[in-house]
């Protein structure tokens, strides 16, 4: 069974809930702590350390986060509105496409710090917002380029934004003369502070060093005056290797080469999957044993319309089972002894699968199955009034920090 095993005080919580009290969504928020100060350790000094909201807005995970990053991306007005009432003050990047007029209103009222421009158009409201909004104050942008990249050299992604035909930010020949527009004055409201790009995620260290340093190259190399770079998030989490990590060591140690090569850059990052989703479990109980069809399935409380990362990524989700040996019942226990056995939902859909043909000994109705690397695009991705089924319970712990 692939596992990334729960904290022992995640296990604890677990084990003291009720069925009733079940499916819950469990997170580490200490756990949560000492992981993103490692990250943050590996980085050099002038790399600055953006969260990508959208990977879990939660406000006990924001406010956790706060003193390992140095700001926010959010992605959407409401995204904005909540991260800035969550963690009041902080640097706030407001990147993605599809900006509404409303929303780029409420972001100069609220002082964003940073836009991340995608299209030209984008630019175009933005200048005349900012003349209207905030006549007095500039306001930074960073277009946001999809560069295109060698063939085959983000092969390693699970989800490509960029590098090839996408609604993502802007071709280089695009980008360019709007760079220049910006450089010479005619958006005077408007300061250049530099380039936004964010091409895939799920890449490793290598990969994502190769895409920086091609944004990187391109930005400087135009003569327009860049004092920051954005290369973005898309660090790997391999569910298939729930242990494994991605190597922050060298990509920190690449970061600083590409920082040493560029004296007075401010280079900036924006990660969201592998920095949470290693705190976060969903915890539930067999609530069914079946033999089907030569195949034994598991039915559990809930599925994916709370935990719907498996079924969007494709894959099984990492878990490991709590036993519970009380089986307070009159009718008999259902349980399998030993083989493979799906893990499903409740859901009246072939696809609400967790697990597929999980190795297990001796599970039974009752027993606890605690699925991890849920803490990132699990619960706020997943369709969660479909069926009506409760919703799961959320327990934010924090104590002295285990290692992630
Ligand atoms: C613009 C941007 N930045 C950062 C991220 C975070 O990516 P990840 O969670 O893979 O690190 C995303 C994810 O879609 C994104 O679109």
């Amino acid at each position: 069974m692939t596992t990334a095993h729960p904290t022992p005080a995640v296990r604890d919580r677990i084990l003291s809930l009720p069925p009733s009290r079940l499916p819950a969504y469990v997170y580490d928020l200490a756990a949560l702590r000492a992981h993103a100060a490692g990250v943050r350790a590996a980085l050099p000094g002038r790399v600055e350390l953006y969260y990508a909201a959208k990977a879990n807005p939660e406000p006990e995970i924001l406010a956790a986060l706060d003193s390992c990053v140095d700001g926010y991306e959010v992605a959407s007005g409401g995204e904005l509105a909540h991260v800035a009432k969550a963690v009041p003050g902080r640097p706030l990047a407001f990147g993605g496409p599809g900006k509404t007029p409303d929303e780029v209103t409420a972001a100069l009222e609220l002082g964003v710090g940073r836009f991340h421009v995608e299209s030209a158009h984008e630019l175009r409201v933005l200048a005349e917002l900012a003349r209207r909004v905030v006549p007095r104050r500039r306001v930074a942008v960073l277009p946001r380029v999809n560069l295109p990249v060698p063939d085959g050299s983000l092969a390693g992604s699970s989800l490509a934004m960029g590098g090839r035909p996408t609604p993502f930010g802007m071709d280089p020949a695009r980008a360019e003369p709007l760079l220049r527009a910006l450089a010479d004055g005619t958006y005077p409201q408007l300061e250049l502070r530099g380039v936004h790009a964010h091409l895939a995620s799920g890449l490793e260290a290598a990969e994502l060093l190769a895409v920086a340093e091609g944004v990187v190259g391109w930005a400087t190399g135009l003569g327009v005056p860049i004092a920051e770079v954005n290369v973005g998030g898309g660090m790997g989490v391999d569910y298939a290797d729930p242990e494994r990590r991605f190597d922050w060591a060298a990509y920190g140690e690449g970061l600083a080469r590409l920082a040493e090569a560029h004296p007075g850059l401010t280079l900036r990052i924006e990660p969201g999957r592998a920095l949470t989703a290693y705190c976060g479990w969903y915890a539930t109980e067999v609530l069914d044993v079946k033999h089907s069809h030569g195949e034994e399935f598991a039915v559990l409380r809930g599925g994916t319309h709370h935990l719907r990362t498996p079924a969007t990524k494709g894959h099984d989700q990492p878990c490991s089972v709590l036993p519970v040996d009380t089986w307070p019942h009159p009718w008999p226990r259902p349980s399998v002894h030993s083989g493979h056995v799906t893990l499903a939902g409740q859901l009246c859909t072939p696809k609400d699968v967790l697990a597929r043909r999980v190795p297990v000994r001796d599970l039974r109705a009752g027993d606890r199955v605690v699925f991890s690397l849920a803490g990132a695009y699990a619960w706020n991705i997943s369709h969660h009034d479909f069926l009506m089924h409760p919703r799961p319970g959320f327990h934010f712990l924090s104590g002295d920090a285990p290692a992630l």
